[in-house]
């Protein structure tokens, strides 16, 4: 059945490196605790979310020998929009020079998986090719004196280029899912910053990537066992590990990348989908498993054949 594929790839991440001895220094927080607690040793803060999608949208093109005019339409994954209106994707469509439509899409650290999926239904709508993009600045909206936050956040991009193709397309199977019933566990209001209720999330977010994985891997009469690589939204590396222990997915098969970004919330899937592919776990057939959960309470997952 004709669907769709991913011909590009690219990220950014910047330049600034903030490690665990930094916050150390100013906070009453240590290295022993960040990383026993979270997994993350370091994390990059700066730019804004367009900036830092921008180049990874630009990275993805070039990598898919794609020019900006071949892109029907953007979608743009992000919790830290630039500004309230315009949406951060008319930054993004004008500074990149596509002649497309672009959209943001709003589902907190799911946000990637849930633009994917949408990008992916685009394609078998009828567009050629889709910009997807996850690209957030959790550190504008984090309160620097707050230890709980300011120790997991961190800023980054990825993007896809998602293409129609005549043969087998990638995504064979997802689960996207929301409770609304649990919003006040992480919110940021107007003007305000990141609050999270971080024991609330962890409980929640560990069943959800749990359960929704799956039920997603049964719609294609799969099982945790038949997934070559896991790229789990990376918020906490004990929630990783919980997630991973209670699928049964081999730790090697399990890409972590927190400790060098912490949680970049949209673009923490991406960002490790770029490292699985640098470091040569994620092979063409591969069956992949994304899943993503953060606040809303929103979750998400897809299970990909990597190369169709
Ligand atoms: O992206 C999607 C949404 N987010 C998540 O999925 C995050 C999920 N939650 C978490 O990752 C964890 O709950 C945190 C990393 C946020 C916190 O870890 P925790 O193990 O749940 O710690 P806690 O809040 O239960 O605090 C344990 C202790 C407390 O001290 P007492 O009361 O035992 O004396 C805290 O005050 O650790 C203390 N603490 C810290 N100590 C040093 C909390 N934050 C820090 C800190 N440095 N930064």
């Amino acid at each position: 059945m004709p669907g769709a594929v991913i011909s590009g790839w690219g990220i950014c991440v910047p330049d600034k490196i903030v490690t665990n001895e930094d916050l150390s220094a100013r906070l009453d927080t240590s290295d022993a605790w960040i990383t026993e607690r979270t997994g993350i040793r370091q994390r990059h803060i700066g730019g804004t979310t367009s900036e830092l999608a921008i180049v990874a949208g630009r990275r993805a093109l070039e990598k898919a020998g794609r020019s900006p005019d071949e892109i029907d339409l953007l979608v743009l994954a992000t919790t830290t929009p630039d500004a309230t209106v315009p949406g951060t994707s008319a930054t993004v469509q004008d500074a990149l020079g596509l002649q497309a439509g672009a959209f943001d899409l709003n589902a907190a650290c799911s946000g990637f998986v849930y633009a994917l999926v949408a990008g992916h239904g685009m394609v078998l709508a009828g567009s050629k090719r889709v910009l997807v993009i996850g690209s957030d600045t959790l550190s504008r909206i984090t309160d620097w004196d707050d230890r709980s936050l300011a120790v997991i956040v961190g800023d980054g991009a990825g993007a896809v280029v998602l293409e129609a193709t005549d043969g087998p397309g990638e995504l064979l199977a997802w689960d996207l899912g929301a409770d609304g019933s649990l919003r006040h566990l992480l919110k940021c209001d107007h003007g305000g910053f990141l609050y999270m209720n971080g024991k609330e999330i962890f409980r929640h977010a560990v069943r959800a990537v749990v359960e929704s994985s799956v039920k997603t891997l049964a719609q294609v009469g799969m099982d945790p066992s038949d997934v070559d690589v896991f790229i789990p939204h990376q918020a906490n590396a004990r929630i990783i590990s919980a997630a991973r222990e209670r699928l049964g997915i081999p730790e090697e098969r399990t890409v972590v990348t927190i400790d060098r970004y912490g949680n970049t919330s949209s673009a923490s899937v991406p960002l490790a989908m770029a490292d699985a592919l640098e470091t040569g776990l994620l092979q063409p057939g591969a069956l992949v498993l994304m899943s993503g959960f953060g606040g809303g309470m929103t979750w998400a997952s897809a299970v990909l054949r990597w190369g169709g």
